[in-house]
């Protein structure tokens, strides 16, 4: 059978990528380039600015993909395009781009929800073992999803509220910590004591989450604090946010797993990256004979290279769209 190659353009936040993937799983080349300093000097995404440099780099970002991976678009199979959820502006300019690929080279155009790039990030480590469950946490989401088969999602549970990312960000700008807060707060989590008493969210029977009150319990104690005239222990706020919120997700994840019968989990996402999170799931799934498998960091934050692997379970179940596809700012997961 002839080897399949997707070229796959990522641009659904603040990082345009292109990546070239092998039959879904081997990496050939992947380029990222981030907006990460720009933003930072706001506290957050700008979406207006964001989309702007999407539009200024994503010529040369594929060039130089193709170039670096010593391919043309003569060794492509298909194109795979994340079509949302994200920012609007910002998905428009790779959604374009893509289009305007397809249609020159007269390729297949493959799109791919982005949290289905997040689940098969998994592939580029091992193949994914039927059935699984994926928890799914980064900026934007977090869901519990039960995969019977390749392609196949149905969540189960997720946040009623902020996104586990989300409030990470928040949690950090209460610390008065820069953008991106989620890795800063890990970061400190490992040197401090968890000394504050912050609440254990939602825990109940659902699979769903809530971390909008732990957010402001968050909030509550620096006011707190700082009506007393004391200074927050930021270290030791952080070790007390990141252990109630890996305790609570590690909870909900292993009563699905147990559940549903299921001894396969994979972690999907931008807090995927976080090393309270990957220990802890590491020593629980060890002690359950759970099979775990997390992506290595360069594959848990934005990138192109995990929306190759997901295109080409896509393409190989025939989805396809045409130059009428257009981005979404929410889709289902599908
Ligand atoms: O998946 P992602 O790159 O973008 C979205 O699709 O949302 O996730 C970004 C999120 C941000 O909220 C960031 O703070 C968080 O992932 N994040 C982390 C860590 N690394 C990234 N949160 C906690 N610990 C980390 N090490
Ligand atoms: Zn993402």
């Amino acid at each position: 059978m002839d080897d399949t190659y997707i070229l796959a353009i990522e641009s659904s936040c603040d990082e345009t990528s292109v990546a070239i993937i092998k039959n879904g799983c081997e990496e050939i080349h992947t380029v990222v380039l981030s907006q990460m300093d720009i933003h930072a000097t706001f506290g957050g995404v700008v979406p207006e600015v964001a989309s702007r440099h999407h539009i200024e780099n994503i010529t040369m970002v594929l060039e130089q993909a193709l170039m670096e991976a010593n391919l043309t678009m003569d060794d492509i199979t298909a194109i795979a395009i994340t079509y949302g959820p994200g920012l609007i502006g910002s998905l428009l300019v790779g959604v374009q781009a893509a289009k305007t690929l397809a249609y020159i080279y007269d390729k297949p155009l493959v799109p791919v929800h982005h949290i289905a790039g997040h689940i098969y990030a998994n592939n580029l480590v091992e193949p994914l073992e039927f059935p699984l469950i994926a928890l799914v946490v980064s900026g934007g989401h977090t869901d519990l999803i039960y995969m019977k088969e390749d392609y196949s999602f149905e969540r189960i549970g997720g946040t009623l509220d902020d996104a586990v990312g989300e409030a990470y960000d928040k949690a950090a700008r209460v610390m008065n910590l820069p953008y991106p807060g989620g890795p800063r707060v890990d970061k400190l989590a490992a040197t401090g004591e968890d000394t504050y008493p912050l609440p254990l969210p939602l825990d109940d029977d659902s699979y769903n989450f809530s971390f909008s009150g732990l957010k402001s319990a968050v909030i509550n104690i620096s006011h707190n604090e700082a009506q007393r005239g004391n200074e927050i222990r930021v270290a030791d706020l952080a070790t007390s946010f990141q252990n109630r919120v890996v305790e609570i997700l590690t909870k909900k994840t292993m009563h699905a797993l147990k559940s549903y019968h299921v001894k396969n989990l994979i972690v999907a996402g931008g807090v995927a990256a976080n090393k309270g999170l990957r220990t802890h799931l590491e020593e629980v799934c060890k002690e359950n004979g759970i099979h775990l498998c997390v992506p290595p960091i360069k594959y848990c934050t934005d990138n192109a290279a995990m929306i190759g692997a997901a295109g080409y379970f896509a393409y190989k179940k025939g989805r396809r769209g045409d130059l009428t596809l257009s981005a979404k700012a929410t889709d289902k997961l599908h």
